[in-house]
Order: structure tokens, then C-alpha cells, then sequence
């Protein structure tokens, strides 16, 4: 049995890599997450202190451990990289609206972060993979069947994509100059349970569950590369078992096809709600595609969930069932949305 230090655990894809890493390998799974606004302890509920299968299943009990910290802490870090085997690095300023608000807290958790980790992963010889986003690799034209691909150029719109492109520069860096045993993934847009109501698909379920209507940017005519949360993660699990060290991997379901506002309409659709188009992003990226052909030929991996009106019933009824895990939040995160018109 191995150790894995998850960073972000307490996130929306970090917690879910969390429940499927426990039934995929026999690892002890030690969490460290800042618990900002976007982390959330109930996230991991159940998981800790051997609870993940009820109180009675006895050899797995103690699995999961907590630790609430900064990546940025150069101390923790080599602290906890010195026991783990595997470290899997989600935690992030994740928000590109938020980066527009206030960038300098994604560049210190997703540079100076990445950069503390990385010298503890360096001082003490564990394999990383590192969590990335096709963000990094800019915006494609609309009406067009252009894909990211791998060696495509990186060319950061916001500074949440230019921090996260940083750190994929730090990694690469850090494999080339110092030998470091790591892998890099970039994944297209995430839905499913437990994602903070800050985000398009579960801001738009919640506002028609709480009365209001659903919100699309602009004309709505952007699109995104939707993937189902456990997709991402079985892609990250395929990595950590049969990737090659120094290796990236684009991750995408190859549901590039719709549009924010065919998106926002089969959620109206799935609710009985309404919408109504507020202010724009600005600098709104337009399109994001992955070409995800070099996961599915060398580690034969494939995603689970290739029906998005499927996969959005699945999550509306999850956030139907989880009225208490939103509904503390969603005020606050309406009122700062409508001071930028959106
Ligand atoms: P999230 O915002 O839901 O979770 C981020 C987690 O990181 C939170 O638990 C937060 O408390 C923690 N965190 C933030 N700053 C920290 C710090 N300084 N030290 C320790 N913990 C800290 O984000 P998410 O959507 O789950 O994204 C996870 C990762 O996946 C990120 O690296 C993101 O860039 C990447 N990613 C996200 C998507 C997506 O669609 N959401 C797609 C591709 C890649
Ligand atoms: O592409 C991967 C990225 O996807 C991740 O790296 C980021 O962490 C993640 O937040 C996400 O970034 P986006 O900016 O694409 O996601 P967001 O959910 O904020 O918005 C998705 C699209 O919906 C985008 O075109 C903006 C639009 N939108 C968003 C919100 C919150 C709306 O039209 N209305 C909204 O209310």
C-alpha cells in the first residue's frame, strides 16, 4: 500500500478523484486543501476516518487524512511530499471570472504553489501528476473543426488560463532541468456533482431551482468541450498507472458541438426554467476543442459518459438532492455576479 498526496482535495474534481482513487487502488489518500471559498470538508464526507464504506469496513478504515494548508507553504510541502509515493495536483484558483476580480491569488496558489510542491517533489523523489487545463492553449474560431492538440502553442486569454499555463511551463521546467518524475494533463470543461454554484452548468440549475433565471453570457454562441467529472478523473487514474514520465495528455469526450446556449436551453428543458442573457465575459474565450487521440491510442482510455443531456439530468437531480450543500452559498455568489452585470 503506497501513499498519494492529493492537493485540492476538498474541490469539486479533487473530492470526486478522491471517491474513485479509493475503489481503484489500495493507496492511503492524504488530502491537503487551503479550504478556501471553493473547498468544502463535506466534499470528502464519509471518506475520512475510514467511513468511505460505512463504520464497519474494518481494513479500510483511516485511508483518508486531512490536512488543511497552502500549497504555497514551502515547509508543509516538503512536510508531506516526503512521505507520499504519488502526489496528484488539483488545488487552484479555478475561476476565470474570480481571475478577472483578483489575479494575484491565482498566481500565488497556482505559480508560487506549483513552485513550492515542485521543489519538494524534487527534494524527495515522488511521482507527479500535475492537473491542467486546454485553457492554456487559447481560444479557437467559432464554426471551425480546429482541436487542441498537444504541441499546440500555448497562447493564455485570462489570468486564470496564463497562471495555470505557468505552471504546466514550471513542470515541464522542472522535468527537463532536474529530472522530476511527472506528467501533465490538460482537460476540457468539467460537470457533475459537487462543482461550486460559481460555474455555468450548476449556477444555471440553481438559479432555476431557487426562482430565478438562468444566466448566459453575451450571445451564448461560445462553446466548451463538456466532460463528465469521473471521465476526467479515470483519465487521471489511466495516467498515473500507464503514462510516461514526462509526458502530456490532452483530455477531452469529444462533445465540442454545443454552444453555452444549447447548453443553457437543455437545462431550461430539464428544469421547466427560463434564461436571459446578462453582460458579457470580457476577453470571452470563443472556442475549446480537445483532441484527445493520444490518451485513447497509447493508454486505451475511453470516456464513460458520451450523452450530455444524460449526463446534465444525472446532475440536475444530484443538485435537486443536495439542496443543503448550495443553498448556504448561492445568495452570496448571486450578489457578487450582479455587481458585474452578470
Ligand atoms: P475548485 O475551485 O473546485 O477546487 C480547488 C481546490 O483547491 C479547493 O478545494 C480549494 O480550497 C483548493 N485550494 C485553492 N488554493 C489552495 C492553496 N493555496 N493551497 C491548498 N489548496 C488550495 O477547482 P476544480 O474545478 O475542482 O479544479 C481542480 C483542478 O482542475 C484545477 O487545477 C483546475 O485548474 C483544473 N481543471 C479544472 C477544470 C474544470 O472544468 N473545473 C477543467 C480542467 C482543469
Ligand atoms: O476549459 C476548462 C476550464 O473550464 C477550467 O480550466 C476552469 O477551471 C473552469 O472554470 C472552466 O472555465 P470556463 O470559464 O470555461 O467555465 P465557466 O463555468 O466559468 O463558464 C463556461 C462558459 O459559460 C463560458 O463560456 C462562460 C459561460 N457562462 C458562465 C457563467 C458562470 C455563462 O454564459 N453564464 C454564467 O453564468
Amino acid at each position: 500500500m503506497g501513499e498519494m498526496l492529493v492537493t485540492g482535495g476538498a474541490g469539486f474534481i479533487g473530492s470526486n478523484f478522491v471517491r474513485m482513487a479509493l475503489a481503484h487502488t489500495d493507496d492511503r489518500i492524504v488530502v491537503v486543501d487551503k479550504l478556501t471559498y471553493a473547498g468544502n470538508r463535506a466534499n470528502l464526507a464519509g471518506l475520512e476516518q475510514g467511513l468511505e464504506h460505512g463504520r464497519e469496513q474494518g481494513p479500510k478504515q483511516g485511508r483518508v487524512e486531512f490536512v488543511r494548508g497552502d500549497i504555497a507553504d514551502a515547509e508543509l510541502m516538503d512536510r508531506l511530499v516526503a512521505s507520499a509515493d504519488t502526489v496528484v495536483h488539483f488545488a487552484a484558483e479555478s475561476h476565470n471570472d474570480n481571475s478577472l476580480r483578483d489575479p494575484g491569488a491565482f498566481v500565488h496558489t497556482n505559480v508560487v504553489g506549483t513552485y513550492a510542491l515542485l521543489e519538494a517533489v524534487r527534494a524527495h523523489g515522488a511521482r507527479l501528476h500535475h492537473i491542467s487545463t486546454d485553457e492554456v492553449f487559447g481560444d479557437l474560431p467559432l464554426g471551425t473543426d480546429e482541436r487542441f492538440t498537444e504541441s499546440t502553442p500555448y497562447n493564455p486569454s485570462s489570468p486564470y488560463s496564463a497562471t495555470k499555463a505557468g505552471s504546466d511551463h514550471l513542470v515541464r521546467a522542472w522535468v527537463r532541468s532536474f529530472g522530476i518524475n511527472a506528467t501533465i494533463s490538460n482537460c476540457s470543461n468539467n460537470y457533475g456533482p459537487y462543482q461550486h454554484v460559481e460555474k455555468f452548468i450548476p449556477r444555471q440549475i440553481t438559479n432555476i431551482l431557487t426562482g430565478r433565471p438562468a444566466k448566459l453570457y453575451g450571445s451564448g454562441a461560445q462553446v466548451r468541450d463538456w466532460i463528465h467529472v469521473d471521465d476526467h478523473n479515470s483519465a487521471v487514474l489511466a495516467i498515473l498507472e500507464h503514462g510516461t514520465p514526462g509526458e502530456t495528455y490532452n483530455i477531452g469526450a469529444d462533445q465540442a458541438a454545443v454552444s453555452n446556449k444549447e447548453v443553457v436551453e437543455l437545462i431550461c428543458e430539464l428544469t421547466g426554467g427560463t434564461y436571459e442573457h446578462v453582460a458579457d465575459r470580457p476577453g470571452h474565450d470563443l472556442r475549446y476543442a480537445m483532441d484527445a487521440s493520444k490518451l485513447r491510442r497509447e493508454l486505451g482510455w475511453r470516456p464513460r459518459y458520451t450523452d450530455l443531456r444524460e449526463g446534465l439530468a444525472q446532475t440536475v437531480a444530484w443538485y435537486r438532492e443536495h439542496v443543503r450543500w448550495w443553498e448556504g452559498v448561492k445568495d452570496g455568489v448571486e450578489k457578487q455576479y450582479a455587481q458585474s452585470g452578470q
